[in-house]
């Protein structure tokens, strides 16, 4: 199948784009390179052997996007494009919201057009905000708390407002949790802007050197060791959860939104990955507990029995290996891409 892949430049989506390949799919890229760079995806040619359209263009431009589609004639589309800084989105909302809002909005009304009505979107766990409860239930409350998350939230119900009117559109809402790692080989993986926000970005570039100290934002979570819990997820299972996506959104006989959670259901505390980090690196984190950093929750993993029962889909990559191969690509590219 043919399946237009916006943001497929980025960090997942340029795993997405090789479990893709592998799986007998062409990805037809649509990136402006604004949190990436090329050189991703000539090392996705590189890893899968195989060449594929790759168009320079902003989501938001409804022209150029046009032609991409009277061109490529894809039957379905993967939506990662977007900004996902939860603290540039307090700084910068509107830009935020334009990027986010507007490129899905142009991007549905092309799809329209074009008459191709199945789409992934990207969406996150961070809809949920602060969770009363773990593991999240897709049916939990939503409240996201910053302007990131609020663009999510927005663009979910938008999606589940156009399947009212429009029953014949498919879309999965797939709800990520901590997407960590890299490709086994080492040649692609996170290269983030400036200081890391996350976690493992930031363990990664401490290890390597190119930052002195790991600060844990608060050490007296209601946790087993007091740090906060999360449900890290490896980058290669959340792109196979993709395609698993793909496959189920064209064998549904009917159409719907339907909101997927996509994390491995198991929560790991920040001491315990720091520790998982240290054992595949053999390098030591020198880190320091300071306080809790503002709108962090103490825990936060999913309930995945939806995604197993929809698509069949299952991580299966344990921390080890996330660390593992943060690492290799981490100490084999220290600057990233560049
Ligand atoms: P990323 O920044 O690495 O990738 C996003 C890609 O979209 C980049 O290549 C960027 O250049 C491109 N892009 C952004 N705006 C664009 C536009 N208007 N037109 C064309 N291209 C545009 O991010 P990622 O980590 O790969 O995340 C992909 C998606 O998943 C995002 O929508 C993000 O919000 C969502 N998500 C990410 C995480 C995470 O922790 N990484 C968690 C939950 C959800
Ligand atoms: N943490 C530290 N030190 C750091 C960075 C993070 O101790 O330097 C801790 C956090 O306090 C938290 C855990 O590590 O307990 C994970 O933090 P991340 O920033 O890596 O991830 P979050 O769960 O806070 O948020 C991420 C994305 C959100 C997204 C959410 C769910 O940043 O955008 O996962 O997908 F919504």
């Amino acid at each position: 199948m043919r399946v237009l892949v916006t943001g497929g430049a980025g960090y997942i989506g340029s795993h997405t784009c090789i479990e893709l390949l592998k799986d007998g799919h062409v990805p037809v890229v649509v990136d402006n390179f604004c949190n990436s760079k090329p050189e991703a995806l000539r090392r996705v040619r590189e890893l899968s052997g195989q060449d594929f359209p790759v168009h320079d263009l902003d989501v938001r431009d409804r022209e150029g996007l046009r032609k991409i589609f009277l061109q490529e004639k894809p039957e379905a589309v993967i939506h990662f494009a977007g900004l996902k800084a939860v603290g540039e989105s307090v700084a910068q909302p509107w830009r935020y919201y334009d990027n986010n809002l507007v490129s899905t909005l142009v991007l549905v009304e092309v799809m329209q057009e074009a008459g191709c009505r199945q789409l992934v979107f990207s969406s996150s766990a961070t809809v949920y905000g602060m969770p009363d409860q773990v593991p999240l239930h897709e049916s939990a409350p939503l409240r996201a708390i910053n302007p990131y998350g609020r663009s999510k939230l927005m663009i979910e119900d938008m999606l589940r407002d156009l399947v009212q009117a429009e029953p014949s559109w498919r879309i999965a809402l797939l709800r990520y949790f901590n997407p960590v790692g890299a490709h086994e080989s080492g040649r692609i993986g996170e290269d983030p802007n400036g200081i890391p926000n996350n976690l493992m970005p930031f363990i990664s570039q401490v290890a390597v050197g190119r930052l002195p100290r790991l600060r844990i934002f608060g050490g007296d979570y209601d946790t087993p060791d007091g740090t906060g819990v999360r449900d890290y997820l490896h980058v290669v299972d959340l792109a196979l959860g993709h395609v698993r996506a793909l496959d189920w959104l064209a064998q549904a006989t009917q159409g719907g939104a339907t909101a997927i959670n996509l994390g491995t259901g198991q929560g790991h505390s920040v001491l315990e990955m720091v520790a998982a980090f240290e054992a595949a690196s053999a390098r030591a984190i020198p880190c320091d507990i300071v306080p809790r950093r503002p709108g962090d929750a103490a825990s936060c993993y999913a309930d995945t029995a939806l995604a197993e029962k929809l698509l069949g889909w299952k991580a299966q990559r344990g921390i080890a290996d996330m660390c593992r191969d943060a690492w290799r690509w981490q100490s084999q590219n220290p600057q990233g891409y560049v």
